[in-house]
């Protein structure tokens, strides 16, 4: 794991090894080998997973897992311009093959800013880490960013893939790993009762809402001058987005899956009027949670004319003959009253009402909404008569939640990840034609906002972001679901 020292390894990565090892999903020989500019011992980076360990695991500590995990845990200080470093590297794992009986498999789990991939991939190749040897895997993982646009993207792939073949190529768009995500597949392909309405016919419009109560915290470096469309608006939300609209694949085999998402991706574009069909904003003071909070322009290392953007909303047409006509909204920001991730398919009103016209004023279209956190769950908003000697209706909710329905605890998405790239499975990982088509979606619009040279319209923190945004879906007659 190289990035070991990084905020993603401890709050997720490493606790995510320990719970699958307690769930008695890894091996017993599994190995755990960080590598990072630290003048460390291998217990000291064994007391750094310890600590992410007993602070962010899901599941309950136990000695005699983690006694098995630690007798395979390794530490390589080093730096990715040095060769000495790689030769330990190689050392260390030929030892712990030996050792653990590992079998020479390896997977490569590079949480690392892009601008190390190139040297990494380099030092790997020069030091036979990634040499295939009959019998054996060599896999590699990468975090997102995947480049910062089309162009770049491209690039980074072409580092990459001197070295690994694309099926070893493992992306990370840790959405896919939630079990909610994957869910949607199963609502929308294991039942009879949604797909028959789930196209223009009945959909009046589809709201991906992302949101998020928190600021950027100690994420200056990476945030400012990337953006909140490029941060997960190009991934997570591109990708939910194409699993609410594609055609039902075949099988789950990856390659049936990708084709479907690619399809549909490529089928997807944001109306050219940018103006008109996208808007952004960056937070200003204000309050979240009962307290006073500074603006994005006052977060330590922005610039404070950044112009930045921490809530991004466009509209997204998919021309196909299931969802012409039909806009799919996606919304995504910090600093929101609160943390709720969801997609809501609105239905179009009945065509006829029986009912005389001030019985109806409450009457709204329904709306079926999936939950994807922190509630998750899945809801359906239809109207009801009002109990009383009118026919009064009003909007109700049939809910299914997880907690209610299921014994089983979800796991964290980097766990069912990590476990797919051991087992080699690929469906939930992006392959590379996802990403460059999500870039193609995404690009004119940051080119537009960039154009503009002005700064993002400002929205206190803790509210429901900027005008513009309100503005962008009145043009169309609809309004932001308030989740
Ligand atoms: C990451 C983004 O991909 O997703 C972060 O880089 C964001 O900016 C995070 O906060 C949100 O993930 P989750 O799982 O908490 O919704």
């Amino acid at each position: 794991m190289f990035g070991v020292t990084g905020d993603l390894s401890r709050k997720k990565l490493m606790p995510a090894v320990y719970d699958l090892a307690n769930r008695g999903l890894l091996p017993p020989g599994f190995g755990l080998v960080g590598f990072a500019r630290r003048d460390w011992e291998d217990q000291d980076f064994a007391q750094v997973v310890h600590e992410a360990v007993k602070e962010h695991a899901r599941t309950p500590f136990r000695e005699e897992v983690w006694q098995q995990l630690l007798e395979g845990i390794r530490f390589v200080p080093g730096q990715f311009d040095s060769d000495e470093s790689f030769e330990r590297l190689r050392a260390t794992l030929e030892e712990l093959d030996t050792a653990r009986g590992t079998g020479g498999n390896h997977a490569f789990y590079l949480s690392i800013p892009p601008s190390g991939f190139e040297q990494v991939m380099s030092q790997l190749s020069r030091h036979g880490l990634a040499e295939r040897r009959p019998g054996t895997w060599h896999r590699v993982v990468i975090e997102k960013p995947f480049g910062h646009d089309l162009a770049s993207a491209r690039e980074l792939n072409d580092v990459v893939e001197t070295l690994f073949l694309p099926q070893e190529v493992f992306r990370i768009d840790h959405y896919l790993g939630k079990e909610t995500v994957q869910n949607m597949l199963a609502l929308r392909f294991a039942n009879q009762m949604f797909e028959p309405i789930w196209n223009n016919h009945y959909v009046s419009q589809v709201q991906v809402t992302m949101a998020e109560d928190i600021g950027i915290g100690g994420r200056a470096g990476y945030f400012d001058g990337i953006g909140i469309a490029r941060d997960v608006m190009q991934n997570h939300l591109l990708q939910l987005l194409a699993l609410t609209a594609m055609e039902e694949p075949t099988s789950f085999e990856a390659s049936q899956l990708r084709a479907e998402k690619q399809k549909v991706l490529a089928a997807a574009h944001v109306p050219d009027r940018y103006d008109l069909s996208t808007a952004r904003g960056q937070y200003a003071a204000g309050w979240q949670g009962g307290r006073a909070v500074g603006g994005y322009r006052q977060e330590d290392g922005v610039a404070p004319d950044s112009h930045t953007e921490t809530f991004a909303a466009m509209r997204v047409d998919i021309d196909n003959r299931r969802w012409a006509g039909v806009p799919f909204y996606l919304r995504t920001a910090k600093r929101m009253p609160r943390r709720v991730t969801e997609v809501a398919l609105s239905f179009k009103r009945a065509p006829h009402l029986p009912f005389a016209a001030t019985d109806t004023t409450e009457l709204g279209t329904n709306a079926l909404v999936m939950r994807i956190q922190p509630d998750e769950g899945v809801t359906l908003r239809f109207g009801a008569k009002v109990p009383g000697t009118q026919m009064d209706i009003r909007e109700v909710s049939m809910d299914f939640g997880y907690g209610g329905s299921f014994t089983e605890t979800s796991p964290e998405a980097y766990e069912r990840l990590i476990l797919d790239v051991l087992l080699g499975d690929p469906p939930l990982f992006p392959q590379q034609e996802e990403v460059e088509l999500s870039w193609k979606i995404l690009d004119p619009v940051i080119d537009y906002w960039a154009s503009l040279d002005e700064e993002p319209e400002q929205y206190p923190s803790g509210t429901w972001g900027p005008k513009v945004g309100d503005d962008m879906l009145a043009r169309d007659g609809f309004a932001w679901r308030r989740p």
